[in-house]
């Protein structure tokens, strides 16, 4: 069952269109990760969910219920949704403890429990709890806003930007936790985020927003796999995206022939693979030439368990251009070195993207 139903959402600002026709559906306990790019509308459509902004059409509802619509509003502190605004937005006046225990119903030593619990779930020491908010790191500040909208135990969750103020290592702890948390008490979630891999990882629906509008959602890894176009696929991540000619299942290109899922034939379109799926075999005099086409490599760039190579395809013997060059993404411990000769050969399907 679908916990949050958006019908043909329209939002304005002027003669701005932040929000045009979307159309989503969450369902219950899952989580969804929206990302796209600064002014895409993510914040925007948080704030219309959480009800701090009204639509000029469309329909909002959650779990049957309707929060919005052209004859019919239901105001923000009625809808039980918990929401983490991308500044966190903290009482400068209450401290930490205030701050987090601020719409709790209970009272006294139960309040206290309650609040340093919380604290606890979010990994604030419980020496903070008489802080103020200006006493604080970005980070804090952010677990302090977390803790606050759980307090609430919404039906929904709406998190802008949670982690961003966070250090690498902290980062990755808190989503675990953070999705731990939300999983257990069954709470719908929407994320919003900047940073790929966290997309990636936390979400079970991955919607992509460009201008206002919702391109593509899905499973994360069908996203992936398969974006709609090329902007999508280097949101997504790294992307090797070169001409061919599509023709009974396979792409004939620059790295020779490849199978592609989701073909049409007898046409020219551009096709994507993930830099992972280049492999690279060093060219050594005295052993049998590999598969694949002859490379070179161009430059390397070393990040611990992963390296990311470019390397320049021999061109054609009738082209009169330099080869192509591509990224492949190796083990980094046993990336070639740059200037050494390697075959390059692909592993599973290219995908075809469409015309922009
Ligand atoms: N209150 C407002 N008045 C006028 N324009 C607004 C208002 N709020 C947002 N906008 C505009 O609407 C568009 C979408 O803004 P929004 O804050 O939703 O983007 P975002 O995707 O959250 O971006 P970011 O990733 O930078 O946070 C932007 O062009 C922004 O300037
Ligand atoms: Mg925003």
């Amino acid at each position: 069952m679908n916990a949050l139903e958006l019908h043909s959402v329209c939002k304005s600002y002027g003669a701005h269109r932040a929000l045009d026709n979307i159309n989503l559906s969450v369902p219950t306990g899952s989580r969804t990760v929206i990302v796209g790019p600064s002014g895409s509308g993510k914040t925007t459509l948080l704030r219309m969910i959480a009800g701090f902004e009204f639509p000029d059409a469309g329909r909002l509802s959650l779990n049957g219920q309707t929060l919005v619509d052209a004859t019919h509003e239901v105001p923000a502190h009625q809808r039980q949704i918990g929401y983490v605004p991308q500044d966190g937005a903290l009482f400068p006046h209450m401290t930490v403890a205030a701050n987090i225990g601020f719409g709790l119903a209970v009272k006294g030593q139960e309040k206290r429990e309650r609040i340093a619990q919380l604290m606890d779930s979010v990994a604030l020491e419980a020496n903070m709890a008489e802080r103020w908010p200006h006493e604080l790191s970005g980070g804090q500040q952010q677990r302090v806003a977390l803790a606050r909208a759980l307090a609430q135990q919404p039906r929904l969750m709406l998190l802008d930007e949670p982690f961003s103020a966070l250090d690498t290592g902290l980062r990755a702890a808190m989503r675990k936790l953070v999705a731990r948390l939300l999983a257990d008490a069954g709470v719908t979630t929407i994320l919003v985020t900047h940073d790929q891999s966290e997309a990636l990882s936390f979400a079970d629906q991955l919607a992509v927003m460009r201008d206002g509008r919702l391109v593509q959602s899905g499973h994360p890894l069908d996203l992936y796999r398969h974006p709609s176009d090329e902007q999508t696929a280097l949101f997504l991540g790294d992307a090797v995206v070169m001409p061919a000619r599509i023709e009974a299942g396979w792409a004939h290109c620059d790295l020779g022939r490849i199978p592609v899922n989701n073909h049409r034939n007898n046409r020219c379109a551009q096709i994507m693979l993930r830099p992972e799926q280049l492999q690279l075999v060093s060219i050594l005099p005295s052993v049998a030439e590999p598969t694949g086409c002859r490379a070179v490599v161009t430059e390397r760039d070393f990040s611990g368990n992963t390296c990311t190579l470019t390397v320049e395809l021999e061109p054609l013997p009738s082209a009169d251009q330099p080869g192509r060059s591509l990224l492949v993404r190796s083990s980094g411990l046993y990336a070639p070195p740059t200037g050494s000769a390697v075959h390059v050969s692909t592993i599973g399907h290219a995908h075809v993207l469409s015309e922009p």
